[in-house]
């Protein structure tokens, strides 16, 4: 089997390699991919543009690549699974209007609130003035969000009521581009983010280990938000009691309510959940992908095989297969950031060290990294490097990814030292806010 990966992160990178641990996989291509994928045996780089969907069909054609799954969300909401079906492909991933799901807050808030799932109170607006009116109604702590997609930065956890107001007049002045042509004003909850990724096939519903991640930039879980400093599967918050809730009270809803208004949704169904301190939760928001970096700690733990699954997705036989089988233990992953990340930061800086990493058993899942011209890997982005290790518990698995990351090596590396610190601790999870 041929897959091609569109994406260029650590989760790209985490799905090329969990597809080629398997026999029946020949070859991955990665668009346009990074210094990781390009340096893995039986994986080449493509340079094109994520959302080139003719580019993509015509090289997927011409060299008869048998799957295509999809990471990153914009290329899902632009509408490449219907694209690249409609030339005869196979692709893993929602087509645009399940992306929606993602790519609209207020309609996957419609969709929450139609299916009866428990998600935050909220209001939508389309102008500045009555969303404003409506926060001084209600008081702060109070979450107002960008409708659209805002590569992560579209949410802001108000405080106060003037940090509110600031942040609506901000999406209407056009921060977000049309991601802030409506606002979605929400009630802030508390408690502990988890994030449960679940496989679909449009009927049949099955989720990942649930996970979590560590957003904040400093120790203690505390600075600006990031993409994802690190994470751990499988996140014991989540008990099996509260994941069978999640299916029936989520997942499962969530997938008929789709149904219902004739939307195929096959792929990665993300929920982001909220748990209160009363173990009752909520949602927060769906996502149409697979996690980043949640999908560094999930699939090293994956015992069944990847493309097994994905392909049960694709042509809807997902309630065929056996229960997934899961490897047992713990994950963990440490992200190796540049110098001054989630603000300015240089590129373009050699790394060392991932060889003697991967000599310590580590898995160094690349994200913002490239291949310069004299075939060095350098630093290309923010997030720079994922260090995965597993063991047969939490202060294993994350020792063993700090060992890792030792021998590990750019000017201006940065990473948190505590990931991790409150499962270890028997506190569990990030408190929010
Ligand atoms: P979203 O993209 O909607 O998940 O929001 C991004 C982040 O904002 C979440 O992961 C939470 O940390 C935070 N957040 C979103 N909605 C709420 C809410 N209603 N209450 C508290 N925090 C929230
Ligand atoms: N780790 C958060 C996300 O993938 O959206």
């Amino acid at each position: 089997m041929k897959v091609l990966v569109v994406g260029n992160g650590g989760r790209e990178h985490a799905l090329a390699w969990k597809l080629l641990q398997s026999q029946q996989i020949e070859q991955v291509v990665c668009v346009p991919g990074n210094g990781g994928t390009a340096s893995m045996e039986h994986c080449q780089n493509l340079p094109l543009a994520v959302d080139d969907f003719e580019g993509i069909s015509k090289f997927a054609l011409k060299n008869e690549i048998n799957l295509v799954v999809v990471g990153p969300e914009v290329p899902l909401a632009k509408g490449i699974t219907d694209y690249l079906q409609s030339q005869g492909l196979q692709v893993f991933g929602p087509g645009r209007a399940g992306a929606q799901i993602e790519a609209s807050k207020a309609w996957a808030k419609a969709l929450m609130q139609e299916a009866r799932i428990p998600t935050a109170k909220a209001a939508v607006f389309t102008e500045a003035a009555a969303a404003k009116s409506y926060v001084k109604a209600q008081g702060a702590p109070i979450v107002v969000k960008a409708d659209g997609l805002a590569a992560g930065k579209g949410v802001t956890v108000a405080e106060t009521v003037a940090q509110a107001e600031d942040a609506i007049a901000a999406i209407f002045q056009g921060q977000f581009g049309s991601a802030g042509e409506f606002v979605v004003i929400e009630e802030c909850l508390i408690g502990q983010e988890v994030s449960v990724l679940a496989l679909t096939d449009g009927l049949t519903i099955r989720p990942l280990l649930p996970a979590q991640d560590h957003k904040r930039i400093g120790e203690g879980d505390t600075g600006e938000n990031t993409g994802g400093m690190g994470a751990y599967a499988p996140a014991p918050i989540a008990t099996p009691e509260l994941m069978a809730r999640v299916q029936t009270e989520v997942l499962e809803k969530a997938i008929a309510t789709l149904r219902s208004k004739n939307i195929d949704y096959r792929g990665v169904l993300y929920a982001g959940l909220m748990i209160a301190p009363d173990g009752e939760f909520k949602v927060l928001e769906f996502n149409c992908r697979f996690g980043d970096p949640e999908t560094q700690v999930i699939l090293p733990l994956l015992e069944t095989p990847l493309e097994d699954l994905l392909l049960a997705c694709v042509q809807q036989r997902l309630s065929e297969l056996p229960p997934i089988a899961w490897k047992p233990g713990a994950a963990a992953t440490v992200v190796a950031a540049a110098g001054g990340y989630p603000g300015g930061y240089e590129k373009g800086k050699v790394i060392t060290g991932t060889e003697q990493a991967t000599a310590l058993g580590v898995t160094v899942f690349h994200a913002g990294t490239k291949l310069n011209q004299q075939q060095q890997v350098v630093t290309d982005g923010g997030r720079v490097l994922n260090v995965t290790g597993i063991g047969e518990n939490f202060e294993q698995a994350i020792a063993h990814a700090y060992t890792g990351i030792k021998p590990i090596d750019f000017e201006g590396i940065y990473y948190r030292k505590d990931i991790g610190h409150r499962v270890v601790s028997g506190k569990q999870g990030e408190q929010t806010p």
